[in-house]
């Protein structure tokens, strides 16, 4: 078995494929990402002074925040604790690098970051965006709420220590709800994650918020344009994705998959399905949950296909059952069906009889962690 280390390491390699288009309009000009202004008077960009670049728009960047140091280092970002010398309070700015635009325009992963957290009444468990700021040599920063943990970092640092997750199952059923009702309110606007992870998931005082809305799109089921595929890190990405049957045409279905690996991997302090590549995460899949249905297609050869358990589908069983009720297990079997149809909904995961037997949720969360 892997230690934390291990698993931090090979986190770094999982991530989604990202994507170009979906046939997005791209923006090309930065004032439409500041101050929510319609119609910018000043030019962001070019070579003049910060002064009449950005004045009026967006704050410039190292007038306002003071970077503490780098937290996090993402595909598509480099992410400081900053101090906000006008609030007195911690921020993480995010450096949006660019990627899939032309030499003048702008991350789309960005626009799509901005375009779902401006949307609608802030949520309590989805990282608040509180400014959009520039730097004198046109780098654009999210300014974010500051939030102490990475959920994987921190589960990758304690098992390494402990063997095993810093939450018990209390915790976890807390951890869940709050997961779900970012993941209910996302859905009900028709917005599907795309990125669902631990590592994009961050933990402030007890408080679980979602981050990351580099790939959340908003879908049409009436006007539907084809999406792709390559979304959501190899770990997390649900059996319709890998083996492309509704590649292009999924639904919020595919973050209610990952936001189960997501509560095993709360319970069991390491990832529940760490594939090398898709064919081993296909065989990780097929231990847990068992062969998919005809509808997916003519079986697929996996790696130790003839042992007991890969037929019978136990493995998830097995590995949880000393660590959850069978309320639990069942409500991680009705999240990771293959049917997705059937797999349960936010909605429903959130009125499981999980959260009704012992132990119920704590309200006592652990703001603090040694390691
Ligand atoms: N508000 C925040 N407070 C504290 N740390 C943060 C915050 N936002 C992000 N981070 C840290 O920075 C990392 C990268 O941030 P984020 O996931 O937003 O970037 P990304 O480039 O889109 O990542 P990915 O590799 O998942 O695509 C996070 O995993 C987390 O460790
Ligand atoms: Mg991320």
């Amino acid at each position: 078995m892997l230690n934390g280390r291990a698993i931090a390491k090979r986190r770094r390699n999982d991530v989604a494929a990202g994507e170009g288009g979906d046939g997005s309009s791209k923006k090309t000009t930065k004032q439409k990402l500041c101050s929510g202004s319609s119609s910018p008077t000043t030019t962001v960009g070019g070579s003049g002074s910060r002064g009449t670049t950005v004045t009026g728009i967006c704050d410039h960047v190292s007038d306002r925040y003071e970077k503490v140091g780098r937290v996090g280092q993402g595909t598509y970002g480099v992410v400081y604790k900053a101090h906000d010398k006008q609030t007195g309070e911690f921020v993480a700015l995010k450096r949006c690098l660019p990627h899939h635009e032309s030499t003048d325009g702008f991350p789309l992963t960005t626009i799509r970051e901005l375009h779902t957290l401006r949307m609608g009444r802030p949520h309590p468990n989805i990282v608040k965006l509180l400014n959009v700021a520039v730097s004198s040599t046109n780098n654009v920063f999210l300014v974010f709420e500051f939030c102490a943990y990475d959920v994987a970092q921190l589960l990758d640092a304690h098992y390494a220590k402990y063997g095993e997750s810093p939450f018990q199952e209390a915790h976890v059923k807390t951890l869940s709800r709050q997961l779900w009702s970012a993941l209910e309110f996302l859905h009900e606007r028709a917005v599907i994650h795309r990125d669902i992870k631990s590592s994009n998931l961050l933990y402030h005082r007890g408080t679980l918020k979602l981050a990351d809305f580099g790939l959340a799109r908003q879908y049409d089921t009436i006007h539907s344009s084809p999406m792709t595929p390559n979304v959501v890190s190899l770990w997390y990405r649900a059996p319709e994705l890998l083996w492309k049957i509704e590649a292009t045409t999924y639904t919020t279905a595919i973050d209610m998959w990952a936001s189960g690996c997501v509560v095993a991997e709360l319970i069991l302090g390491v990832p529940l399905l760490d594939g090398k590549d898709e064919v081993e995460q296909m065989g990780k899949i097929v231990s847990c949950f068992g062969h998919p249905p005809s509808s997916y297609g003519p079986r697929v050869c996996v790696a130790g296909d003839d042992s007991e358990k890969k037929r019978s589908g136990m493995e998830l069983t097995d590995r949880l059952m000393n660590y959850t009720s069978d309320k639990g297990l069942r409500l991680l079997y009705a999240l990771m069906d293959y049917d997705v149809h059937r797999r349960w909904t936010a909605e429903q995961a959130l009125t499981s009889e999980f959260f009704t037997v012992n132990p119920l949720p704590s309200r006592d969360m652990p703001t603090e962690f040694r390691y």
